[in-house]
Order: structure tokens, then C-alpha cells, then sequence
């Protein structure tokens, strides 16, 4: 079964072609980071405008890519949310345009359990049930998985998600956006062990985050020292990230040993970092966890993973509706766009 996938959730217009959920025949992702830079972060109106002009080149550069004609698809996915909402529904849209011109069935994809389902696009996907860390710059969650659409929540972030906190710190150090890549890459130069910035929740809350403390944390030593670049910055984004990971490596394996579980899966954005992927796998190798993490470009935004999640509805026979609507929030549960 070949099915089209779209995200426009927020500022990446992606459309991919995906066999049975799981193979991969391209995966196109128009990034609209230029756009977005000079501001330091994601203009919504912006952001839509893009997804306008790029939507029809990006499906049909995917299709091209996949080496198939338009006729061969047996239907669409597309994010109906959380996101930002005028930026979903240019995707949405365009999504049941074409499957209603083609007579194709379509079905709307929850964005979260599209980034979990990246981990069937990888090679040696895990055996249920799984632990899943979702770490992106909207959200962090832990999940208890146990099936291809059945996630119970076990925690989440009380403020800010741990993606946004790289951004932002980036921000404050005039570093650029986004922050993720940026820090990860400026952490190999810096010593995470020179400054000490606050874990929080570490033995309390259980299975939830916190991060808005940390960037108050950077932002007050900021304050009270005068950085330079050459020196000083790179142990802050050091000691930052180490901090970060500390939290999200503490809580994904205390989630773990709580279910008596042994797979764990970590996705989303933040989940590309370099340091977070090193230390989940030396503490998984430590406590005998097997530990899937999809590569990078499957981590950050892609509509691979939309195509992959949405395939298991559409054999379901579930069918996004004519009047659907796009959702931004409340999404933590809602785990299917229908
Ligand atoms: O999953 P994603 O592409 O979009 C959302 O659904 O939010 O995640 C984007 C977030 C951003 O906050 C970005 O800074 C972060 O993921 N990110 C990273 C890295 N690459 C992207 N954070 C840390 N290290 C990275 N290498
Ligand atoms: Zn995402």
C-alpha cells in the first residue's frame, strides 16, 4: 500500500511516499529556516504563506522521487495537528483536495503519534510494548506504548518542552535558530561539568519535566557574567545540554525499570542530539535496554513518519472526514486526527 504523507505542522513543508508503513520511498522536506532566522524563531504567518507557495512543488517532487505516477497511490495522510493552526490547515486542505480529486481515502494524523511512528521506518523496529521518550520543540512525553495507535501518558513537560528550551537558550546567546543543532554542535568545543544549572524534578514529579527553570537559570547567569564567545559560551550550551540530558535520561529509564520494560524509543527533534543519543546508549548498554532511535533527519519533522503513522488507519478503514478540522493543542490523549 503506497501512501502520500504531508506535514505542515510548523515551519518544514514535508510530503513523503511511504510502502506499508515502513519503506521509505522518498522523503522530501522543504526547510523554511531561512525565512524564520532573522527573527530568531517561527513567524505563524509567515510560516503559512511558505506552505502555500511550497506545498504543490514538495507532493510532486515526492512522488517524482518515489518513481511513481500519481495514479499509483493507495491514499493520503496528512497532520491535522497539534501545530500551528493556520500552517496545519494548508496541509490539511491541500491533503483532502487531492485525495477527493483522485478518489483516494485520506486520513488526518495526530503529529505525536506520527514522530513515534518513525521508529517503523527504521530498519530493526522495536517489538511491543515500548517506553517512548518524545522529545521535540513542542513537547516532551513519555509514553507507555503498546500497540501501533495505543499510548498511555506517563509524563509530560509542566511548561516549557525541552526543544523550546534549546531554542530559547540559543536566542539569549544570540546563537540563531534553531537552537537545537546549534548548541549540540557549539557542546563539543565546551566543558559540561564547568557550570552546574538546575535538574528539576529529579526525584519528585514523577514521570514529568520542567525546563522553563533552566533557561531562567542561563538567562540570570548571563546576567551576572559577561560571556565571551571564545571562551565561556561554549562550557554554558555544554553545561545547559548536560543538564537537559540528565533530566530526559533520569526520567525515560525511571519509566522504564517502573513498567518492568526493556525497549526504549526516542523521538522527535531533540532526539537527534548527538549527546543525548551517546548517553541513552552507553546507560542502555549499562542496564540491559535495548534503545531505538530513528536517524536524524526521521527525528526532526518529516512527513515519512505521517505517511507511516496514517497507514495503519487507513487499513483500519478509518477516513478523515470532508469537514475536519486542523487542533494546535490539547493533544497530549488525542492520539488520532479523526
Ligand atoms: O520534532 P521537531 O522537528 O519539531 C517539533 O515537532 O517541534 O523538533 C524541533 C526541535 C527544535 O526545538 C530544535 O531546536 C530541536 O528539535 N532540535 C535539536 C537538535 N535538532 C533539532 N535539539 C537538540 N539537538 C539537536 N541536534
Ligand atoms: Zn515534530
Amino acid at each position: 500500500m503506497l501512501i502520500l504523507g504531508i506535514d505542515t505542522s510548523c515551519d518544514d513543508t514535508a510530503a513523503a511516499v511511504v510502502r506499508d508503513g515502513t519503506e521509505i520511498l522518498s522523503n522530501v522536506v522543504a526547510s523554511q529556516i531561512q525565512v524564520h532566522h532573522p527573527y530568531g524563531g517561527v513567524v505563524p504567518e509567515l510560516a503559512s504563506r511558505k506552505h502555500i507557495e511550497w506545498i504543490l512543488p514538495v507532493v510532486y517532487d515526492s512522488i517524482d522521487k518515489a518513481g511513481i505516477d500519481p495514479s499509483m497511490l493507495d491514499g493520503v495522510a496528512v497532520t491535522s495537528g497539534p501545530g500551528l493552526i493556520g500552517a496545519l490547515l494548508v496541509g490539511l486542505n491541500f491533503a483532502r483536495a487531492f485525495a477527493y480529486g483522485r478518489s483516494l481515502p485520506w486520513v488526518g494524523v495526530n503529529h505525536l503519534e506520527g514522530h513515534v511512528a518513525a521508529i517503523f521506518l527504521e530498519e530493526k523496529p522495536p517489538d511491543f510494548p515500548f517506553v517512548a521518550l518524545l522529545v521535540s520543540g513542542g513537547h516532551t512525553i513519555l509514553y507507555y506504548v503498546t500497540g501501533t495507535e495505543i499510548f498511555e501518558l506517563m509524563g509530560q513537560t509542566r511548561d516549557d518542552a525541552a526543544g523550546e528550551a534549546f531554542d530559547k537558550v540559543s536566542k539569549m546567546l544570540g546563537l540563531g535558530y534553531p537552537g537545537g543543532k546549534v548548541i549540540d554542535e557549539l557542546s563539543l568545543k565546551g566543558d559540561p561539568t564547568k557550570i552546574n544549572f538546575p535538574r528539576a524534578y529529579m526525584n519528585n514529579y514523577r514521570f514529568d519535566f520542567s525546563f522553563s527553570g533552566i533557561k531562567t537559570s542561563v538567562a540570570r547567569y548571563l546576567q551576572t557574567h559577561s560571556a565571551s564567545f571564545e571562551t565561556e559560551i561554549p562550557d554554558i550550551v555544554a553545561g545547559f545540554q548536560e543538564a537537559v540530558i540528565d533530566v530526559l535520561v533520569h526520567k525515560a529509564f525511571g519509566a522504564l525499570q517502573e513498567r518492568g520494560c526493556n525497549r526504549l524509543v526516542a523521538v522527535g527533534g531533540v532526539a537527534a542530539n548527538s549527546a543525548l543519543r551517546k548517553r541513552m546508549k552507553a546507560e542502555a548498554s549499562r542496564v540491559g535496554v535495548t534503545l531505538h532511535i530513528p536517524a536524524p533527519e526521521l527525528c526532526t519533522d518529516n512527513a515519512a513518519m505521517i505517511a507511516a503513522a496514517g497507514y495503519h488507519h487507513l487499513v483500519k478503514g478509518e477516513r478523515g472526514a470532508l469537514d475536519m478540522d486542523a487542533f494546535s493543542k490539547g493533544s497530549a490523549r488525542k492520539m488520532t486526527g479523526c
